[in-house]
């Protein structure tokens, strides 16, 4: 234990079992990573142990044969402009594609087959030749498993032969994907075309047949042959370029590092880039070329060779890629790390000064940081299997915060951007329907279960563990564990990392520690919403009953729960660095019933008088518990009061700002402000509701827009929930007209917010129209809509009439955590029982059995606490708060 930190001297006892556990995690994964390093390093050849390619057979790769290298041509045959003749009133775009693949591959067993990957593609004149003795082998047959392995088997009439070196040649031919998947088509403005690839986990086996496995690692070499007048990126950069014919041109790059297929990528595009010289390198920053033009890559530009220098700096590992990045009108996941051709969606990459806010800035920037983190954790160090995917994203997510903090120190935001993915995980791993950061690897076999990891519990409890591990070691031992070549890893074998790895990866939950202040007890057990359970796992005698607060900076992945006494004296007078925490670990303890609901609302109190951010953020966070399961009876109309007397301070404290549209100079007094609206204008706060109502007014009447783009997504939101159709139309007018991307952003959002029932019905239907809301946005709509009490029904409803439209992209997942966030009747337990049993959940399976066992223990919970909410708000509220009308 490097430091006593999170905890008064009298405490450390009971908190030495966790750091030794702790510890031994830590210590355990820098030795896994340097192990997969030192494998790596110096690169070539692949070496993947057949024993660690896991059974079942059915969906995995039985490793006989590995993958060395990959020679790929692709040709795409689509135009970026289509130029409509007067009399032709269909355009016609051509959306196939074909190429043929050569892989280099090495026999570790013998066999007379070869399985690799293949979706969605015709496969033609398999061939496959010895290349020791350059002779060709019989090829009997090729057969396709329609099931979810998408294995292409390749028969052979003779055995391949341990040691041996072989190729296979496949020709192919598919069609441009128009759902965001594989090699897929994008359009923008009018009638502009571009292609791009999005394939992790699994889609690079739909752009050409491989081994579509991560520890399948090989070097690639790609030539692409497209329309002249356009531009192909890829991983590398070109080798050459030249002119086939009049129409076509050839781009062969580089081959890649040895790497795994998901991070394979290219685009055929018009864009054009802005070029940084950062020091010996040219960083080149993609987009359409009017934003290039309008300079709307600057930020990102500026940023990117920062946060470059801190990564090989910190990890002591030079970046030797080229490095492109491009932002995409349509890309499925807001932005994915593709080795040197990191790929962003244009919301994610693009700043504009004067519309985008201060918030998306932010974004931009831990976007960045996220996506170089994988250059190293994940691209260079790559996880042996899906299941194990948490070390890429819990170590990126993790470094994302560090490196904007370090590169960008302006911002502060770190301790914001912690306690918020701190937040996260918690709420997520409150359930016995979590999973652990590391599930079995027989759990995640097909596509539908990879996916389904990509969820709140890898990247925040992922970042959350390693943000406990650094504050417990010390960051300076946690550094030195992280960087490369640590002597130490040696003296460490494979099982005893598995044992200490145990505890914070292959379990789900965390623990809440229960400290009796008096009597000196003090136990820990794991926190359950559903807490049905007796078994203390830990306890211990000898606590002084002095005053204690444990987890001070809140950097610890433990609740924490006291006697009432210490409560009590910890509410009357707390700490300003842990308001936040304690009222998180109030409300929380309270859903959990290991606290009553009174002591919840009383943490609440002292709101009236507060300015600072986390605390008002945590209050309101946790009260939407409250809100979704009160919302929509009778307890909500004294709540609203409560809270709107509670507000008025915060809201007066940036009033003047508010007022003139301007924005305090400290990011986080930027985000209060903007919480300090949101609260007091949906309670009802009159002053809030004309402020936001004039400026809106202001802006349809005059055609200008005066208010601070960091306030206009709130102002526009409160300002159509309080009015009708004329402003919810004025805002879907400018939502089509507009070309600023951020304005659309912020506009879609709050088209979302109208109480009017047939306007909110009218917008979802909008989403089953590309041409009205892009694909990638469809979920984030309806998820707004149910997030809208007077919308949850309808989006309800919604996505069941219309799920094989709404689940693509593997959004299901989020879609029914939004949606039945208010669940809280046994009749939508029946519904919801129903749906799981009707529909195909495909990658939303988890997510189902989450929100059914989230629904059942609401059920439960508001039975019990209906009353005593009810009569706290109503009777008690104006006695126990003092509440002056
Ligand atoms: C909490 O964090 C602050 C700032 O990082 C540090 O100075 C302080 O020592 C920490 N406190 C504990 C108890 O770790
Ligand atoms: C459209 O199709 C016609 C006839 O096949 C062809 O001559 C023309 O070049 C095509 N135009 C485009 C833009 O694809
Ligand atoms: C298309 O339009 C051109 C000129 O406008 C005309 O000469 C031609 O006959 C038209 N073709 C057809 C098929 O209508
Ligand atoms: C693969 O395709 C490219 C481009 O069409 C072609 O030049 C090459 O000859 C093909 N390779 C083989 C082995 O057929
Ligand atoms: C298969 O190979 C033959 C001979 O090389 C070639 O003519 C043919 O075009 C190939 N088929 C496909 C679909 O590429
Ligand atoms: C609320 O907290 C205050 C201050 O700690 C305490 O005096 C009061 O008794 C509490 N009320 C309830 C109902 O718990
Ligand atoms: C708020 O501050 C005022 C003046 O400082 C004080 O009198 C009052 O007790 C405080 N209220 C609460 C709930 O903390
Ligand atoms: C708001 O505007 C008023 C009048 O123009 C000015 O006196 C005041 O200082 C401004 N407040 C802020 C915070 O800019
Ligand atoms: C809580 O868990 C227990 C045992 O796991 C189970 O029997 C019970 O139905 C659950 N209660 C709720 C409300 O989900
Ligand atoms: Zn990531």
């Amino acid at each position: 234990m490097a430091k006593t930190s999170c905890m008064s001297k009298a405490f450390a006892a009971v908190f030495g079992i966790l750091t030794i556990l702790v510890t031994g995690t830590l210590v355990g994964m820098v030795v896994y990573y340097n192990m997969e390093l030192q494998k790596l390093n110096p690169t070539p050849p692949p070496t993947v142990p057949s024993t660690t390619l896991a059974p079942p057979p059915e969906m995995r790769l039985r490793g006989d044969v590995l993958p060395e290298s990959y020679k790929v041509f692709i040709q795409v045959y689509f135009y970026t402009r289509i130029i409509e003749e007067v009399n032709v009133t269909s355009p016609n775009q051509t959306l196939t594609y074909d190429g043929n693949v050569t892989v280099h591959l090495k026999c570790v067993k013998k066999t007379k087959t070869i399985f690799l990957h293949s979706r969605h593609q015709e496969v033609f004149n398999a061939t496959v030749k010895n290349r020791d003795s350059n002779k060709y082998l019989g090829v009997e047959e090729c057969i396709f498993h329609k099931d979810e392995s998408d294995f292409l088997e390749i028969v052979l009439n003779e055995a391949l032969e341990v040691g041996g070196n072989y190729s296979l040649f496949l020709n192919f031919s598919a069609d441009i994907n128009e759902y965001l998947d594989g090699l897929y088509l994008s359009t923008y403005q009018e009638g502009e075309y571009l292609v791009a690839t999005n394939l992790e986990p699994t889609s690079a086996r739909s752009v050409f047949p491989c081994f579509d496995e991560p520890a399948m690692k090989a070097r690639f070499t790609l030539t692409v042959i497209h329309r002249k007048d356009t531009i192909a990126l890829a991983n590398e950069d070109p080798a050459d370029s030249n002119l086939i014919g009049d129409d076509w041109l050839y781009t062969r790059f580089h081959p890649t590092e040895v790497m795994s297929t998901y991070l394979f990528a290219f685009t055929v595009s018009e864009f054009t880039a802005k070029k940084t010289n950062h020091l010996d390198r040219k960083i080149y920053t993609y987009a359409r070329p009017e934003a290039t033009e309008a300079g709307h890559t600057d930020y990102a530009v500026s940023i990117t060779g920062k946060i470059l220098d801190f990564y090989q700096d910190y990890f002591d590992i030079g970046y030797t890629q080229k490095l492109d990045q491009i932002a995409l009108p349509d890309l499925g996941p807001q932005a994915m790390e593709n080795w040197g051709l990191v790929m962003y969606q244009e919301g994610g990459l693009l700043y504009q000064e004067g519309v985008s806010s201060h918030l998306q800035k932010e974004e931009i920037s831990f976007l960045i940081a996220h996506e170089l983190a994988h250059q190293w954790f994940g691209n260079l160090v790559t996880m042996k299997w899906w299941n194990e995917v948490w070390l890429n994203e819990g170590f990126a997510t993790y470094m994302s915060s560090l490196a904007v903090d370090r590169a960008l120190p302006s911002l502060k935001v770190r301790d914001m951007f912690l306690a918020n993915q701190l937040h996260i995980a918690f709420e997520a791993d409150s359930l016995a329907s979590s999973h652990p950061l590391t599930p079995p690897a027989a759990e995640v076999q097909t596509t539908d279960q990879i996916v389904a990891l990509f969820d709140q519990i890898t990247y925040s409890k992922g970042s959350a563990v390693l943000t406990m591990l650094e504050d417990v070691l010390g960051e300076r031992v946690f550094h030195k564990g992280i960087k490369v070549g640590h002597a130490q890893s040696e003296s460490f074998t494979r099982v005893d990392i598995k044992k200490v790895m145990n505890t914070w990866t292959n379990q789900i939950g965390y623990p809440v520690i229960t400290i009796n202040t008096s009597s000196g007890d003090a136990y820990q057990k794991q926190f359950l919403y559903n807490d049905t359970s007796e078994s203390k796992y830990w306890t211990r005698k000898g606590i002084e009953g002095e005053w204690i607060l444990v987890n001070v900076n809140c950097t610890g992945f433990y609740r924490v729960n006291y006697d009432l006494d210490n409560w009590a004296r910890l509410l009357n007078d707390l700490p300003l660095l842990n308001r936040g925490q304690l009222i998180d670990d109030a409300f929380n303890l309270a859903r959990a019933k290991q606290v009553s609901v009174i002591l919840a609302l009383n943490s609440t109190r002292f709101l009236r008088n507060e300015t600072e951010y986390l605390p008002w953020e945590s209050a309101t966070r946790n009260l939407q518990y409250f809100i979704h399961m009160f919302d929509r009876s009778e307890v909500y109309g004294p709540m609203k009061m409560y809270l709107q007397n509670q507000v008025k301070v915060l809201y007066n404290f940036f009033k003047d700002y508010t007022d003139n549209s301007t924005v305090p100079d400290v990011p986080t007094s930027q985000f209060n402000q903007i919480n300090a609206i949101k609260v007091a204008c949906s309670n009802g706060l009159p002053e809030c509701l004309d402020m936001a109502t004039s400026m809106f007014h202001s802006w349809m009447t005059s055609g200008t827009n005066k208010i601070h783009p960091n306030l206009r997504s709130t102002i526009y939101c409160q300002a159509i929930a309080a009015g009708g159709q004329k402003e919810w139309e004025f805002a879907w007018d400018r939502f089509q007209s507009t070309t600023d991307l951020s304005e659309k952003y912020q506009l879609s959002e709050a088209l979302t917010c109208t109480k009017k029932i047939w306007l909110l019905n009218r917008y979802l239907g909008y989403t089953l129209d590309s041409e009205k809301i892009r694909l990638m946005d469809v979920s984030s709509v309806i998820g707004s809509v149910a997030k809208n009490e007077a919308g949850q029904a309808l989006a309800w409803n919604f996505i069941r009439a219309n799920w094989d439209y709404v689940s693509q992209q593997y959004e299901g997942a989020y879609l029914i955590q939004e949606v039945t966030s208010r669940f809280s009747t046994p009749f939508e337990l029946e519904e919801l029982e129903h749906f799981a049993t009707k529909y195909d959940l495909s990658s939303a399976t988890r997510a189902v059995e989450n929100a059914m066992e989230q629904t059942r223990v609401n059920i439960h919970w508001v039975n019990e606490h209906k009353e005593t909410v009810l009569d706290c708000v109503v009777y008690g509220f104006s006695q126990l708060f003092n509440i002056h009308s």
